[in-house]
C-alpha cells in the first residue's frame, strides 16, 4: 500500500531570494499538484530558525512574512498543509526520543556542522567553545530535529536541495536504527526528491550560491525587491569584460548565471537565450534580465501586498494547518510511545 506522504520545511529567517524561489519554492508548488501525493506538508520550521534567529520580534515577523510569500508564490492551503513547526509540539517530543538513539559520531560527520566548526579557528579548549558564536547544542542536533520533522508524519518523499542530501541519509539511518532496535516497522525510509539543480549564484561573487546568509544585500534579489532595487542589483552584478553573451559556467560564471535566471523566468532554453543575445553587450543583456525579473515578480508582489492586508486569514491558514498536522502527529507519536515503553 504505497501511500505517498511529502514533507518539506523552510526556515523563516528572512525574505526568500531568487535562488530559494527557483531551487525550492517552484518545486513545492508543482509537488502539491502531484495527484499521487496523498498528503503534502510544508512547515515553517521556526524551531530550526531558533538556531540562527534569536530576536523574538524578527522571528515572529518573519514567520508571517514567509507564509504570505509562499502563498503568493502559489502554495495553496487547499492542496497542502502549511503550518508552524512549533505549533505541533510532537516535533520536539519525537526529536528527543530520536536524540536518545543517535550516536554523536553520526552528527559530528555532518558536513554543515564540520564547516561551521572549522570556521572557528580560535578553538583550542572547551572554554573557547563556550564563548564562540553560534556553536550551540541546537545547531549540532538540528539534523535530528529534521529527522523528527520528517518521520513524525511517516513521510515517504522529501524534496530538498543538494546541501540537504546528507541530512536525509541521516534521517534514513535513524529510522532504520529505530525500526531494528525496537523490532517494529514504525517509520518508512523516506526518499529524497532532489530538486533539479537550478543553482542560482551570488550576484557579487558567482563562485558562491545566492544566499540569505550573505552579508551583502546586493548579492541577492529578494522576492520583495522593488523594480529599482532589482535594476540596481543586476547593473552591479559581477560579470567579465569579454564580448558577447555566452553560456560557460566555468569560465564566465557571472554572465552564465544571468542567462540561467533569464531562461528560468521566460521558459526559453539556454540556447534560445544565447541565440537571442549573443551579439549584445552585457549592459543590454542586463537591462533585459531586469525587465524579465521585474515582470515575473510583479503579480507575486501584488499578491504579497494583498495578503499583507489579510493577516487574520493568513493566521487562520496556519492554525488550520497546525490542527490537521497535530492530528496525524499525535497518532504517530502515541504509536512511538507505545513501542518504546513510555
Ligand atoms: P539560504 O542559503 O538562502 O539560507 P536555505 O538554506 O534556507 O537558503 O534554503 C532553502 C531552500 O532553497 C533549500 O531547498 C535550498 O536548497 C534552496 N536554495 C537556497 N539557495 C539556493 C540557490 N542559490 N539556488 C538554488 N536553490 C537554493
Ligand atoms: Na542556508
Amino acid at each position: 500500500n504505497p501511500k505517498r506522504i511529502t514533507f518539506s520545511g523552510i526556515q523563516p529567517t528572512g525574505v526568500p531570494h531568487l535562488g530559494n524561489y527557483l531551487g525550492a519554492i517552484t518545486n513545492w508548488v508543482s509537488l502539491q499538484n502531484n495527484k499521487s501525493s496523498e498528503l503534502v506538508l510544508y512547515s515553517i520550521v521556526d524551531l530550526h530558525a531558533l538556531t540562527i534567529q534569536k530576536d523574538a520580534k524578527m522571528l515572529q515577523k518573519s514567520k508571517i512574512e514567509m507564509t504570505i510569500i509562499l502563498m503568493a508564490c502559489g502554495i495553496d492551503p487547499k492542496k497542502c498543509l502549511i503550518f508552524e513547526q512549533s505549533k505541533v509540539s510532537a516535533h520536539s517530543e519525537l526529536s528527543w526520543i530520536l536524540n536518545c538513539i543517535t550516536p554523536i559520531g553520526w552528527l559530528s560527520r555532518m558536513t554543515q556542522w564540520k564547516t561551521k566548526f572549522q570556521e572557528q579557528k580560535n578553538i583550542r579548549s572547551i572554554e573557547d567553545i563556550d564563548i564562540s558564536i553560534g556553536l550551540d547544542l541546537g545547531l549540532f542536533a538540528y539534523p535530528v530535529l529534521q529527522a523528527a520533522d520528517i518521520l513524525l508524519y511517516k513521510s515517504t518523499h522529501v524534496p530538498v536541495g543538494d546541501d540537504q542530501v546528507q541530512h536525509l541519509e541521516l534521517t534514513r539511518d535513524i529510522a532504520e536504527k529505530f525500526n531494528k532496535f525496537y523490532k517494529k516497522n514504525v517509520f518508512p525510509l523516506p526518499q529524497t526528491i532532489l530538486v533539479p539543480a537550478k543553482r542560482i549564484l551570488s550576484l557579487k561573487d558567482p563562485s558562491k550560491k545566492m544566499s540569505k546568509s550573505s552579508p551583502f544585500e546586493y548579492s541577492r534579489i529578494n522576492l520583495t525587491d522593488s523594480p529599482e532595487e532589482i535594476s540596481q542589483k543586476i547593473k552591479r552584478a559581477t560579470t567579465d569584460s569579454q564580448k558577447g553573451i555566452l553560456y560557460s559556467p566555468d569560465t564566465r560564471p557571472g554572465i552564465s548565471n544571468l542567462i540561467t535566471i533569464y531562461s528560468s523566468f521566460t521558459g526559453l532554453t539556454i540556447e534560445q537565450v544565447v541565440n537571442k543575445y549573443k551579439n549584445s553587450d552585457s549592459k543590454t543583456f542586463k537591462d533585459s534580465v531586469t525587465e524579465i525579473v521585474v515582470q515575473y515578480l510583479q503579480p507575486i508582489q501584488k499578491e504579497i501586498e494583498r495578503l499583507k492586508k489579510e493577516e487574520g486569514y493568513v493566521k487562520s491558514v496556519l492554525e488550520d494547518g497546525a490542527n490537521k498536522a497535530n492530528e496525524i502527529a499525535k497518532r504517530n507519536l502515541e504509536e512511538v510511545y507505545k513501542v518504546i515503553g513510555l
